[in-house]
This record gives structure tokens, C-alpha cells and sequence, in this order.
């Protein structure tokens, strides 16, 4: 089997570095960009690969350090876009002289569009590149979250920006196998990385609610090689190791026989769109 390569976002902590390290004992080289370039620097020591500071929000930075890694790797399989950051106080308060203030949309840039630009660079490289022996031209695997399917009071932005992944990845996701290319997007509950608080963890720790971070690995392994799934969501909870493993969220089905007419016409005028030969499979989608 020839040299695989993956290229990850966020790799400096918690996921991300949990899925360096997990990609290089299977013996895949990974390129570690991050804005923590201390971290990104450890990480890529530490399973023999290579990194780039980069700031996910900044296009000129993504390109900068996604080129490094494929001037380096000569191609890349899999792209892992899981550089993100938790809630933040984005609403302003009210003005004491009664004006108005933006808000700070600092974490859909990173969370979302951050992410965006990362898939795009990965997927105009895939269509470069020729399909590998597992059949794929390369894979993306993105960190949603479950509050990117549930609702999340307290984390409110936060859970904005997660459910604009969740719907790139269920929509773009169906299209991009008929270019041997795989979208598919992990949604973890709670697990012990750095995005939070050690005694938030502690505390749902006491009470079995803490995810395990393995299993969130685990599913990014299962995704790799020959698996053909894509515009799939996979949730790992607290009852991942009792016996629950990875399970999918129970998405809305249409309300009716028309509203799914509706999604299907929707799909052809997409296509459509596209130009010939980047039709959609629409009678392969499975709403
Ligand atoms: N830990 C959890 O409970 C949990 C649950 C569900 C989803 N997630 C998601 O997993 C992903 C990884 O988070 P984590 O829990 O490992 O947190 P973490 O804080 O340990 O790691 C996040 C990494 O993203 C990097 N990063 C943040 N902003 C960046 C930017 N602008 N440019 C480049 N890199 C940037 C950080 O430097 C860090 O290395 C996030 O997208 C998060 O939303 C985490």
C-alpha cells in the first residue's frame, strides 16, 4: 500500500493531536497546521511529521501552510478540519449611550468559515490529484459538535456555528462521492481536551457524562481507507465505551411526501447549475 498523508487542522491539542497521533501509528504522516505554533511544533515531533502556524480565519494563512504540506507530500488523502474554539461572550451589551455595537463573530470565523476555507483547499487538491488504491481522490472529516444537532442554551453562538457544519457536511456531502471524494463530519459530546475547563470535565466526569476523546478517534479511523460513507454524522456520547460505540442523531425526516418532491427538485436544479458532467447523483441520495 502506498505512503498515505493527512493534513490537520487544530492538531496542536486535544482532537486534533489526539488524531495525529492516532493516524501515525497506522502509519500515515500527518501536517499539523495550527495558530499555536509552540503545540503544532510538539505534535508534529512527536509522530515524525511536519507543521505551519496557521490562523484558520485568514485564507493567505491556510493556503500558505495547506501548499507547505502538499509541496511536501507530493498529494494528500485525508484532510482533518478540527481547529476550533468554544463559546464566547458575542453579544454586546447594551450601550450606555444607547448606540449599537457589532457583535463578535469571532467564533463562526473560525468555527465555520475557518473550517470552509480548509474543505475548500482540500477538496480543489483532491480534484487534482488522481484516486488513490482505496478508490478516493482524498477524504474530509470535520469536528461538528452534538450542539450542531441539539439545541444548546448557554452556547448559543457556539452551537450556531456547529450547525452550519453539520449542514455543509449532510448537504455537500451527497454530492462530492461522485468525484471519489468523501465529506463526513464527527459530533462529539463533551470530552477532556482544552477547549474547556478541567473542572467542568471533573465535575461530568463524576457523574459518567464526560465523553471518552478515544471515540471520536476511533471514528475518524473508521472513515479511512475504503469506507465509501459521506455526508454522515457520527455521534460519540458519554456511553461510548459501555457498550454504545458510535451512533447517528435521529435527523428530522420530511413532514411529507411533498416536501421530500420539494428537496428532490432542489437537488436537480442544483445540478443543473453545476454544467454538464458534475451532475448529482440524485436518486442515490438518501434524504
Ligand atoms: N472537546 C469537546 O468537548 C468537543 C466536543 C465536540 C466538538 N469539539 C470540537 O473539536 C474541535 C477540537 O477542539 P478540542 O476540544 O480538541 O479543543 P482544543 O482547544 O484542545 O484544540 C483546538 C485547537 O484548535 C486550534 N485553533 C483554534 N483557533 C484556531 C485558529 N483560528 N486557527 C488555527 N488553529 C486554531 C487551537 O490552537 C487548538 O490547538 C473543535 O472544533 C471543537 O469544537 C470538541
Amino acid at each position: 500500500m502506498a505512503q498515505e498523508y493527512a493534513y490537520i487542522t487544530g492538531g496542536a491539542s486535544g482532537l486534533g493531536k489526539a488524531v495525529a497521533i492516532q493516524l501515525a501509528s497506522k502509519g500515515i504522516k500527518s501536517f499539523i497546521a495550527d495558530r499555536n505554533t509552540a503545540g503544532a511544533e510538539a505534535t508534529a515531533q512527536e509522530i515524525g511529521g511536519d507543521y505551519a502556524t496557521v490562523d484558520v480565519t485568514l485564507w493567505e494563512s491556510q493556503v500558505a501552510g495547506f501548499k507547505k504540506a502538499v509541496e511536501l507530500f507530493g498529494r494528500v488523502d485525508y484532510v482533518f478540519a478540527i481547529a476550533g474554539v468554544g463559546q464566547n461572550d458575542w453579544m454586546p451589551r447594551t450601550q450606555a449611550n444607547g448606540d449599537f455595537e457589532k457583535p463578535d463573530l469571532s467564533v463562526t470565523e473560525i468555527n465555520f468559515h475557518g473550517m470552509l476555507m480548509t474543505v475548500s483547499l482540500a477538496v480543489q487538491q483532491f480534484r487534482r490529484q488522481v484516486v488513490n488504491a482505496h478508490g478516493f481522490r482524498g477524504k474530509v472529516i470535520v469536528a461538528g459538535s452534538v450542539c450542531g444537532v441539539y439545541p444548546s442554551p448557554g452556547l448559543s453562538i457556539y452551537a450556531a456555528s456547529k450547525h452550519a457544519v453539520t449542514g455543509l457536511v449532510r448537504s455537500w456531502g451527497l454530492e462530492l462521492p461522485a468525484e471519489e471524494i468523501t465529506l463526513n463530519c464527527l459530533i462529539p459530546s463533551v470530552m477532556r481536551t482544552n477547549i474547556s475547563s478541567p473542572d467542568f470535565y471533573d465535575a461530568l466526569e463524576s457523574e459518567g457524562l464526560l465523553t471518552p476523546l478515544h471515540g471520536a478517534v476511533d471514528a475518524c479511523e473508521q472513515l479511512l481507507g475504503s469506507n465509501p460513507v459521506s455526508g454522515e454524522c457520527f455521534e460519540i456520547g458519554p456511553d461510548y465505551d459501555n457498550g454504545q460505540g458510535t451512533t447517528h442523531p435521529n435527523f428530522a425526516t420530511f413532514t411529507d411526501e411533498k416536501h421530500r418532491l420539494v428537496f428532490d427538485r432542489l437537488a436537480v436544479r442544483g445540478a443543473s447549475k453545476l454544467g454538464a458532467g458534475k451532475s448529482i447523483a440524485t436518486a442515490d441520495f438518501k434524504f
